[in-house]
């Protein structure tokens, strides 16, 4: 099969950098992007490349490179329908905020309007691509109403999940670990597998692109997840233990990652693992284990989630323990808001539970993040609804300068390792804040001897020293 056109609904975090590092790869195909946001399209097609709607390191020059020559990014999602061979859906599957499953499913309403949408549009084969990242045999979902409302063409359903993670996703996608391709093993599926596996040959070695079935694709991906924020949550559970004991998890963490079978990466302590992914797609696995039946395995996963509310929870419980059991009128820093460094998405941010709990004690919040503007940052606070915007615009100030935000603060707290806090005038930020002055690193990334040294009093996620 050639493939001359190919059509991806969902312009977001996913959509957007996948599309454009095809589009680079493969300048004899055309891409186009679709979204029912016209905003978001309008910002992909933005002159000025600092406005696109992701912020990724290297994404812009890939995107200056390929748009307008194969890449286009449009509303007409219809047309690009009609006019692909292959169509990518990338659109949002969030937990489900309302009915059965409600707070732990996915939910699946925009991926059933694609399918319906598709469906109702094309005239000719299509091969219909997963990007999303689904509940195990959601597949199965799609193809009956692709076979039931269609005009009685062909479809053939891959899944094709997404790895990449923010912040590094230029590099994740142009040279990913693994590229998995789900699909039949029809001659029909067989043939869709084989046009995909092509696309991606264009860049990626062949010997990376893994071929499985539909169920066993859609499964590794929340597998994946789920391993990896196990990991994160495991390391924040020893974080815990570490600052009881005099250990530093730090420490621990280099000794047990030189085991080549647990491996270094991956085991940084945090203030708890943020990211649309991590939580929705556990939440959704442990859904999936409850409805077969499975208690205990589902039991399990769950644990993971608990222990990074609670490792959120403790950050700010130290912060208003160590500050004399008050933080009511006390100006308090967050060096970072964005979930990770290198990224301006603020999902499920592990900044926003802290703020929230500390806004409860009536403290002042100044915020600097690099690339979160302050109307994300207001955004994120309203939506919880513990108080009114007007409270939280009055509680919380968003500061573009970091020196300004640390101005006459009681504490700075580090919720994101951005790079550049690291190599901060601390002397400065000492001297214009109130004393003692606290600083509570909730990603081990300042050098302690150093701040102390200044004269601060220096806490660090997993350190008891
Ligand atoms: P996103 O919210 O950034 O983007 C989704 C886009 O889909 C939105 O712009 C929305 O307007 C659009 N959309 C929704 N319904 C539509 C429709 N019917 N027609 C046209 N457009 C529609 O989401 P995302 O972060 O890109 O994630 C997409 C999927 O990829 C999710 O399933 C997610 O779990 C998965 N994933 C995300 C990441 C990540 O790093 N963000 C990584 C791997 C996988
Ligand atoms: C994650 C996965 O790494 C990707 O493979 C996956 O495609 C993606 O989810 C997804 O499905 O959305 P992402 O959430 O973008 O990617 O970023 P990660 O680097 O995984 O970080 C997630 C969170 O864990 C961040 O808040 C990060 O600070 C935290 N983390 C990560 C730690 O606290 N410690 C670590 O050692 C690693």
């Amino acid at each position: 099969m050639k493939i001359k056109n190919i059509c991806c609904i969902g312009a977001g975090y996913v959509g957007g950098p996948t599309m454009a590092v095809i589009a680079q790869k493969c300048p004899h195909i055309n891409v186009t992007v679709v979204d029912i946001n016209e905003d978001r399209i309008a910002a992909w097609n933005d002159e000025n490349l600092d406005n696109l709607p992701v912020f990724e390191p290297g994404l812009d020059s890939i995107v200056k490179e390929a748009r307008g020559r194969n890449l286009f990014f449009s509303t007409e999602v219809d047309k690009a329908i009609d006019n692909s061979e292959i169509i990518f859906i990338s659109v949002n599957t969030p937990t489900k905020t309302y009915g059965k499953g409600k707070g732990m499913a996915a939910d699946l309403k925009y991926i059933e309007l694609c399918a319906r949408q598709i469906a109702r549009v094309s005239k000719q084969d299509k091969i219909v691509v997963e990007k999303s990242t689904l509940p195990v045999r959601t597949a199965a979902a799609i193809k009956s109403i692709l076979n039931n409302t269609g005009h009685h063409v062909h479809f053939e359903i891959l899944s094709n999940p997404e790895f990449l993670a923010e912040g590094t996703a230029v590099n994740d996608l142009l040279m990913p670990d693994r590229v998995l391709i789900g699909g039949e093993s029809t001659p029909k599926g067989k043939e869709a597998l084989k046009a995909l596996t092509d696309i991606y040959a264009n860049w990626v070695p062949r010997e990376k692109i893994l071929t499985t079935n539909v169920w066993s694709s859609e499964l590794s991906k929340l597998t994946a997840n789920a391993f990896l924020a196990q990991r994160v949550s495991s390391i924040n559970a020893m974080s815990e233990i570490c600052e009881k004991t005099g250990a530093d998890i730090n420490e621990v963490a280099k000794a047990i990652g030189m085991d080549s079978r647990i491996g270094p990466k991956f085991l940084k302590a945090s203030v708890g693992f943020g990211g649309s992914c991590f939580q929705k797609d556990i939440l959704n696995l442990v859904y999936i284990a409850k409805s077969y039946g499975l208690d205990e395995v589902a039991d399990y996963w769950e644990q993971v989630i608990l222990i990074n509310e609670h490792q959120k929870q403790r950050f700010s419980d130290l912060i208003v323990s160590t500050l004399y059991n008050t933080v009511s009128g006390k100006k308090i820093t967050f060096l970072g808001w964005a979930f990770k460094k290198d990224t301006n998405d603020t999902r499920e941010s592990a900044a926003i539970k802290v703020a929230d709990s500390l806004l409860s004690e009536q403290a002042k919040i100044s915020v600097y993040d690099p690339k979160v503007v302050a109307k994300q940052i207001y955004s994120d606070l309203d939506y919880l609804k513990t108080r009114s915007s007007e409270e939280n615009r009055n509680l919380l100030q968003v500061h573009k300068d970091p020196y300004e935000a640390c101005n006459q603060s009681h504490s700075v707290a580090i919720l994101t390792e951005w790079d550049e806090f690291v190599s901060y005038d601390w002397q400065r930020i000492y001297d214009n804040m109130q004393k003692p002055a606290f600083v509570f690193d909730g990603r081990g990334i300042l050098n302690k001897t150093e701040l102390e040294r200044i004269g601060f009093v220096y806490y660090k996620i997993g350190s008891g020293a």
